[in-house]
């Protein structure tokens, strides 16, 4: 199941060179995290992201940037408030933000994981900077895999029981049909149930029917789902579904955010496109 579902999913990892360098761009990752992928693939789509902001009002790179601080503005509340001392972040991708949260906090364990590829890729990066240490790693995984070396288990095994644990996945639950990333969500909370605490954040593009830049919308939705080979897909129609959703995995407790949370500088004129979704076990 491992190397079928690994080759199934592995087309969606360029992607994660666009995000990277995104991320750069806005000042949330220092240069070892751009690489000439990324760069390249931002030059060539500059023009279309220019072309949907002036045409549609849809904003591709405001976007990505209200998902990204919005899981970090939930994280920052799960460390300062809730003593969440070890994260993992699956898919992590080229994203700074281990970095940026083990500079933060010195006490803070961040274990950074995705499929085996870009896990080595994101380990050698790191080494070579020399900002891996004990409590920052890089471990392969497949969330696909129901057993084996890339599993689930297998990444959780090392953490510490005893403590307060927060997982989370950015950029990632939407490429995938959602029998299969629910099949995921229920693993995992298998796995979370195992900790006094544990916490899940992750975005998630909601299937906003009502909303005024829907056809937009979709028609975004379709050119990332061309563009990296496979489909994008939309979860749930509204917070009331996705709270409903993510109970039936087994999560107890569960808020959706929006952008509205972030102030002015972040917000659109009309309603937000992304959630991120906060459940407890
Ligand atoms: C759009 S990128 C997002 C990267 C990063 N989280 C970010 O926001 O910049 C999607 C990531 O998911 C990873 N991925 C794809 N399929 C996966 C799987 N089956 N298991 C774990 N990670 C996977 C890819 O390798 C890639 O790094």
């Amino acid at each position: 199941m491992s190397r079928t579902a690994r080759l199934d999913s592995a087309h969606i990892t360029p992607s994660a060179h666009y995000t990277g360098y995104i991320w750069y761009r806005h000042r949330l990752a220092e240069a070892p995290f751009v690489t000439p992928f990324g760069r390249l693939a931002y030059g060539v789509l500059a023009p279309v992201s220019w072309g949907a902001r002036v045409a549609f009002g849809l904003d591709l790179e405001r976007l990505l940037l209200q998902r990204h601080l919005l899981i970090d503005a939930r994280l920052h509340e799960a460390i300062q408030q809730r003593g969440v001392c070890q994260v993992v972040e699956i898919a992590c991708g080229l994203s700074p933000r281990g970095r940026r949260f083990c500079a933060r906090y010195p006490e803070l364990r961040y274990l950074e994981a995705d499929l085996p590829p870009m896990a080595a890729r994101k380990r050698l990066l790191l080494h070579e900077e020399g900002w891996l240490d004990t409590r920052h790693q890089v471990h392969p995984v497949d969330i696909l895999a129901q057993q084996g070396a890339n599993d689930l288990q297998a990444l959780f095994a090392g953490l510490d029981r005893e403590a307060p644990l927060l997982v989370i996945t950015e950029g990632l639950v939407n490429y995938f049909a959602l029998p299969v990333i629910e099949a995921f969500w229920s693993r995992l909370a298998a796995q979370m149930r195992r900790f006094p605490s544990a916490t899940y954040l992750t975005d998630l593009y909601p299937d906003l029917q009502e909303h005024p830049r829907y056809r937009q919308l979709r028609w975004g939705i379709d050119l990332v789902g061309r563009l990296t080979r496979g489909r994008y897909y939309l979860h749930y129609r509204n917070d009331r579904e996705i709270a409903e959703g993510f109970g039936d995995c087994g999560f107890r407790e569960v808020r959706v955010h929006g952008p509205k949370e972030l102030g002015t500088g972040q917000v659109e004129a009309w309603p937000g496109l992304v959630r991120v979704v906060e459940a407890r076990v």
